[in-house]
């Protein structure tokens, strides 16, 4: 059975106090579902959120990080830095970081590398922009982000990978794919892991689906059957909706 998990990406929002009333607020929630959850707050928090959900179902997961080890590289946090305070799991390819900090395909190649070779879980992102699905191209980019970045694993790699579909549209814009759109691109990546690596590692993949997932579209989206949960921003940021949205399953 594959993993449904719900994953909060708190993106640039939240200090200290909000970080520390945020997870008071979650730690009253109850789940209901057998949903992984998952946040991801911004680096200066992550410790002391890892510290502070430790006896609760919540991890607490990263947003990036760089392919090095250590070195010069100003401002940047490794895989080995994340791992030396607990966290097992990163976000990479974020569509922000693809748009905003040039991620290229081939450094996301990298940064795999250095997350799977520190026994980290990585939920790898990608998506297509509204240009590309106005040309029919979606499944096309898609298909190319994935190739690029995580074919030259092996098959044993993907029990620590998890997809993250995303279409730069629907991403904060309130947009959302519907859950049909949702299921057709995410049957397409299944079928693309299939013809590289067989049904068996394709069918335990767990893709998620990220865009504008609110209380009020989750259970809809989540009912379908390729779609294994969400990656979550605007909505994650409130207690209860994110939990709203992990129990619609
Ligand atoms: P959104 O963000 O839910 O605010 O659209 C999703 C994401 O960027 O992961």
């Amino acid at each position: 059975m594959r993993k449904q998990i719900v994953a909060g990406n708190w993106k640039m929002n939240n200090g200290l106090i909000q970080t520390e009333s945020l997870i008071a607020d979650l730690k009253r929630q109850t789940k209901v579902s057998n949903a992984e959850v998952m946040i991801a707050p911004t680096y200066t928090n992550l410790w002391h959120a890892f510290q502070s959900t430790k006896q609760t179902e919540i991890e607490v997961i990263a947003q990036n990080m760089h392919y090095a080890e250590n070195g010069a590289y100003t401002g940047e946090i490794s895989a080995g830095m994340l791992k030396s305070i607990g966290i097992q799991t990163v976000i990479l390819g974020h569509s922000e970081r693809r748009a905003y900090f040039n991620e290229t395909d081939e450094a996301l190649a990298k940064k795999v590398d250095a997350a799977l070779a520190h026994d980290m879980r990585v939920i790898f992102c990608f998506g297509e922009e509204l240009s590309d699905r106005k040309a029919g191209n979606e499944q096309a980019v898609v298909e190319s982000q994935i190739k690029n970045a995580l074919f030259h694993l092996n098959d044993a790699a993907y029990k620590d990978i998890i997809l993250a579909y995303e279409p730069v549209w629907a991403i904060g814009t309130g947009e959302t794919a519907t859950p049909e759109q949702a299921q057709e691109m995410h049957a397409f990546i299944r079928k693309t892991l299939a013809q590289k690596y067989g049904n068996e590692t394709a069918e335990s993949v767990s893709i998620l689906y990220g865009g504008s997932v609110k209380p009020n579209n989750a259970r809809e989206i989540f009912s379908k059957p390729d779609v294994d949960g969400g990656l979550i921003g605007g909505a994650s940021l409130k207690a209860e909706d994110f939990f709203a949205i992990v129990n619609s399953f």
